[in-house]
């Protein structure tokens, strides 16, 4: 098994595991909105960059595997800032529309901004690109462009879970946006699940949009 010491404190590992999934069988969090361990690795967002002994650039935790005798930092202000940098970036043109928002309140934006972020915008609110609002990918769920971080965690869902590839990236660069071809709605069995698998405001529930603030819900084993 390889040794792997993280912040300090030496653990053992599986081997061929990558370091966020070390870091979470040890219970060591490390921010992430891309990353879902049942879903496929992209390594797009950049919230999980840690340090790694003898390496001069910081490494995505949820891409780079294990290697015996691996010494990586979660803590560092080298760290901090690079996540910081990160919530800026995606923040960017996110709308300010928290209050009418059905992920308010188990939003992974709002946890890492008050977690790790906390900086003010630097961009103009009047100058955010403004995209399309609420509109239906299929009976059950719908989309709200301007939240979606591009995570591509949905589009990974019906690629590798359901096999159904309704969800796509569209455009590329700073035009890239989520979407579904015009003839084929996001209509399998188990489409529902996306609304949960992504981690902002971006997929909600169609029937159930502003129906309760999640404040005032109570969880039942299902
Ligand atoms: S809609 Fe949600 S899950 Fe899909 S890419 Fe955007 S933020 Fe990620
Ligand atoms: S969680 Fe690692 S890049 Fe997104």
């Amino acid at each position: 098994m390889p040794k792997i010491t993280i912040n300090g404190q030496v653990y053992e590992a599986a081997k061929g595991k990558t370091i966020i999934q070390a870091a979470d069988d040890v219970g060591m969090e490390i921010p992430r909105y891309c990353y879902h361990p049942d879903i496929g690795i992209e390594g797009s967002c950049r919230m999980c960059l840690v340090e790694v002994k003898g390496t001069p650039k910081l490494l995505p935790a949820c891409t780079t595997p294990l290697a015996d005798n691996m010494e990586v930092r979660t803590d560092t202000q080298r760290v901090h800032e690079a996540v910081r940098y990160a919530m800026e970036f995606l923040l960017l043109h996110h709308p300010i529309d928290c209050p009418v928002c059905d992920q308010s309140g188990e939003c992974w934006l709002q946890d890492y901004y008050m977690a790790r972020a906390g900086h003010d915008s630097r961009y103009p609110l009047g100058q955010k690109t403004r995209r399309r609002k609420a509109f239906n990918l299929g009976p059950l769920v719908k989309l709200d462009q301007e939240r979606c971080i591009l995570c591509t965690r949905c589009v990974r869902f019906t690629r590798n879970v359901t096999k159904t590839n309704e969800i796509q990236v569209f455009s590329r660069a700073h035009n890239s946006e989520i979407g579904i071809f015009e003839d084929r709605p996001l209509n399998n069995p188990y489409s529902g699940n996306v609304v949960d698998v992504c981690p902002v405001g971006a997929l909600t529930s169609a029937d159930f949009r502003f129906k309760a603030r999640v404040w005032f819900l109570k969880g039942t084993d299902s």
